[in-house]
């Protein structure tokens, strides 16, 4: 598949010597839904607002749709709809007059049919006359994702989209996600939800402190979910693994010996292992099963840092 984006050695130092990026390297995909993950701070805002020409990079070179968005501005941005993490809109324009004007602002012909195809997607077709100060804090949400399609950009930022959002309208957004990537849009979005990431995207990178500490498909991911533990207390330790033991997925952890097996398959292995040991004469006190998640994963990179 072909790049949509690619981000080549990435810097961001904000004056007063504040590194938010580290070379960030990083190459989305057409068609893909990306999601990005990480802590507050991580960088997540700074990365988006630099790919959308808000905020000024240190060094790098960010490639959109083949546009450099330094020397091609106009044209990358072009390609690009942007949905700020913070609300802001024009509170006293109609609903309709934004969208209209931004398309405006992007060069593009007027669309009637086009406006009027975002808005219903939306559900704010019978808002369309209402100005934005009267409308509620999701449907201001809206009026953003709708104002960031008007000029039926390539690749679609959300950035947390579904921050504050409640859960009827997260599913709504996240139905709306799935049909413009069916249009072929990209899409990438930042959260914070890991649920969120389960359940949307088809690549999941990780951002820490400036620095991107993982990219992965999610099946991939998934697979590591599948993966589970078994902890065996042993009342002796063991100074290494027995040799008769050697062709398991074992490690030492002190007194506990961990067992990492595929929860999928039902030839795991626990039995073998479990007469195994009684054979060899090492014995336990007490034995768990611990489940990988995302979340495992996701807190095990950011705390290794
Ligand atoms: N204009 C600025 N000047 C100085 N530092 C800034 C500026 N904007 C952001 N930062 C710092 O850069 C770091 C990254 O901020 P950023 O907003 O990109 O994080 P984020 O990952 O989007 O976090 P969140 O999940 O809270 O939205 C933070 O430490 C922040 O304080
Ligand atoms: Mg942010």
């Amino acid at each position: 598949m072909s790049s949509v984006l690619a981000i080549c050695g990435l810097n961001k130092t904000y004056d007063g010597g504040f590194e938010a990026l580290k070379e960030i390297q990083l190459e989305i995909r057409k068609g893909e839904i990306f999601a990005l993950l990480g802590p507050n701070g991580a960088g997540k805002t700074t990365l988006i607002s630099i790919i959308c020409g808000i905020t000024n990079k240190s060094s790098g070179i960010i490639s959109v749709n083949g546009f450099d968005i330094e020397k091609d501005y106009r044209k990358a941005r072009q390609q690009i709809g942007l949905v700020p993490q913070e609300l802001t809109t024009q509170a006293f324009e109609k609903v309709i007059d934004t969208l209209t004007f931004s398309r405006g602002l992007f060069g593009l012909k007027p669309d009637k049919q086009h406006i009027e195809s975002i808005l219903k997607s939306l559900s704010l077709w019978d808002k369309r006359d209402n100005k934005i100060m009267t409308l509620s804090g999701g449907m201001k949400r809206r009026v953003l994702i709708a104002k960031a399609l008007a000029h039926e950009p390539q690749i679609l930022f959300l950035d947390e989209p579904t921050a504050g959002v409640d859960v009827e309208l997260r599913k709504d957004m996240w139905k709306l996600v799935r049909q413009l990537r069916e249009s072929g849009v990209t899409i990438i979005l930042t959260t914070h939800y890991i649920e969120e990431a389960e359940e949307m995207a088809d690549r999941v990178g990780v951002i820490n402190k400036g620095q991107i500490v993982l990219v992965e498909e999610k099946s991939a991911l998934m697979k590591k979910l599948g993966s589970k533990q078994l902890i065996l207390e042993l009342q002796q330790p063991l100074a290494e693994i027995p040799e008769a033991l050697k062709s398991y997925d074992l490690s030492l952890e002190g007194s506990k010996l961990v067992f990492t097996y595929d929860s999928n398959n039902p030839n795991n292995g626990i039995c073998d292992l479990l007469e195994q040991l009684k054979a060899d004469n090492i014995r336990y006190d007490d034995l768990n099963t611990k489940q990988s998640s995302l979340e495992d994963i996701f807190v095990n990179l950011v705390a290794k840092q």
